[in-house]
């Protein structure tokens, strides 16, 4: 593929979505352009060896995000996540703020398409988590615009599995669905290779609002492939009963596994017709997966690290 002469600005670029992306849409041969608050991070520093643009710029600051989009023909957004609230930096409040400000300077910029990578718990109903509602709020400003645009809603990603905190060091994995229950999942690799193909193919996937998920796997067999691909006995319980009515942040999300909506109704069979090799949980812990899970184990932990 010969995307050289288009340029895609992409946000998160020294984070997990956004250099998923930001790799991926450089492999098809796009010209790409991180907005990054520190060129000088490491991070940044692997965009560049990559043959990525950095350009030095903040969701706060709206004149950077207009420099970045300055002739672009195209931009992934996605805004850091405000699950843990003002202590982790970004409310609730500012997600929304920059959600919907990225989205009308990429109006205003003439890009011809844009992508927004929001969340599958998101939707017209409030679900009473602030960094699901907020993407909600930002897909229903998106879709008010008059441009050409595509929203994904990932599932959770098999990377937050290996997050301190979840038992995995003492061989007793505990996660948000009861061990019968099954959750779907995405790699953070396949969220980069789903943006780059609707990049390459605009009018199909235009207008378009769809869940991504990469698997569905009930407690109990991740438990049994966590074993396999660790060599070590793991066993699965859902997050005690205690804990989940202590930390309403903790039982809100395992609320919203239990009503189906956080446990994902993503299409994965026609996903992979569509998106083909999407990395299954087995395949995800023959590759990335398998070294993030055996330093999960190897890290003694107390309080969780979802968010
Ligand atoms: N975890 C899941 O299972 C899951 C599932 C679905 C959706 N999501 C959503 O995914 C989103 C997070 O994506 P992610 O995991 O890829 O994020 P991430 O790895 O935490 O990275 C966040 C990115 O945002 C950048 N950033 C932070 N504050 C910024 C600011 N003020 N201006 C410009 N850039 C800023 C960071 O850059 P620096 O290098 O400068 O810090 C980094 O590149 C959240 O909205 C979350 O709700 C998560």
């Amino acid at each position: 593929m010969n995307n050289s002469g288009e340029t895609i600005v992409v946000f998160g670029g020294t984070g997990q979505q956004g250099g998923s992306v930001a790799r991926a849409l450089r492999l098809d041969g796009w010209r790409v352009r991180a907005l990054v608050r520190d060129t000088t991070s490491k991070k940044a520093k692997m965009l560049v060896a990559q043959g990525i643009e950095t350009v030095q710029g903040d969701l706060a600051d709206s004149s950077s995000i207009q420099a970045a989009m300055a002739g672009a023909d195209g931009v992934f957004s996605v805004q850091p996540s405000s699950g843990q609230g003002a202590a982790y930096g970004v409310t609730d409040e500012d997600e929304v703020r920059y959600g919907k400000l990225v989205a009308d300077i990429a109006v205003a910029s003439g890009v011809h398409y844009f992508v927004y990578s929001s969340a599958n718990a998101a939707g017209p109903t409030a679900t009473g988590i602030g960094h699901f509602d907020s993407k909600s709020e930002i897909e229903a400003h998106i879709r008010r615009l008059s441009f050409s645009s595509t929203i994904i809603r990932p599932s959770a990603f098999m990377e937050i599995l290996a997050l301190p905190g979840m038992g995995l060091d003492r061989g007793e994995f505990s996660f948000l669905m009861k061990p019968d229950q099954a959750m779907q999942f995405i790699a953070v690799e396949d969220i980069g290779k789903i943006v780059a193909s609707i990049f390459a193919s605009p009018a199909k996937f235009r207008s378009r609002t769809f869940e991504i998920a990469g698997d569905v796997v009930t407690g109990n067999e991740l438990a049994e492939k966590f074993t396999r691909a660790s060599g070590r006995q793991i066993t699965y319980h859902r997050f005690p009963d205690e804990l989940l009515e202590q930390n309403p942040f903790l039982g809100g999300l395992a609320g919203l596994v239990d009503q189906g909506r956080l446990a994902g109704n993503a299409d994965i069979a026609a996903l992979r017709m569509e998106f083909p090799r999407l990395l299954t949980m087995d395949a995800w812990l023959e590759g990335a997966g398998r070294p993030a899970l055996l330093a999960a184990i190897q890290t003694a932990s107390s309080g969780v690290a979802l968010r």
